[in-house]
């Protein structure tokens, strides 16, 4: 065996979450808002697993955990609003995670007709449904199509690195 054959990875590695969890974190993510109006109340939490997928058809992604809370209810809206978060967002962004009954307490939103909701605050907002939900492990993958979008700002995003908010080294 030469050199270059060297094995990269040593056998049998424990894969356990936490190690995962920090690896998974090296890579940087940006932070979304996604949420909508559910009979009458705003339903919503942050995600940084938002990706784009596709331009045609127009698609996008996020990963929910199966264990939400949140999820059964935010999935029967017709629309769902998902609104990218700026630098200056980050307190906003663990509002939007933690207690559900207070996440949009003195945040300026904007409902579409479809009960969308989204940010003015944020460098962009897309109107979506529902297009595929994925099962993977202890998350689903929910494919989501584009109906409108609107981006005005020119300003730096929200980033996620490390289990903080900003870039780490
Ligand atoms: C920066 C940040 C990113 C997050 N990203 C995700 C995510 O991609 N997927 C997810 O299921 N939860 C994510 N969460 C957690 C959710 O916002 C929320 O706290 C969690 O889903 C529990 O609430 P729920 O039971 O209402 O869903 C994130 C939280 C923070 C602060």
């Amino acid at each position: 065996m030469t050199d270059l054959a060297q094995p990269t990875f040593p056998t049998n590695q424990d894969l356990d979450p936490v190690r995962l969890r920090q690896a998974f974190g090296i890579f940087p993510s940006g932070v979304v808002a996604v949420a909508a109006q559910v009979d009458g109340v705003l339903v919503g939490l942050a995600a940084s697993s938002f990706t784009s997928v596709s331009l045609d058809p127009p698609l996008v992604s996020f990963s929910i955990a199966t264990t939400s809370r949140t999820w059964p209810d935010l999935r029967r809206s017709a629309h769902l609003g998902i609104t990218i978060l700026a630098e200056g967002h980050g307190t906003l962004a663990r509002q939007l995670a933690g207690p559900p009954e207070s996440r949009f307490s003195d945040v300026e939103v904007a409902l579409s007709a479809d009960g969308a909701v989204t940010l003015p605050d944020g460098l962009a907002q897309f109107d979506t449904t529902i297009y595929r939900e994925v099962e993977a492990g202890d998350h689903t993958i929910v494919l989501l199509r584009l109906h409108a979008v609107q981006h005005a700002d020119h300003s730096l995003p929200l980033v996620f690195h490390r289990s903080a908010f900003g870039l780490r080294a």
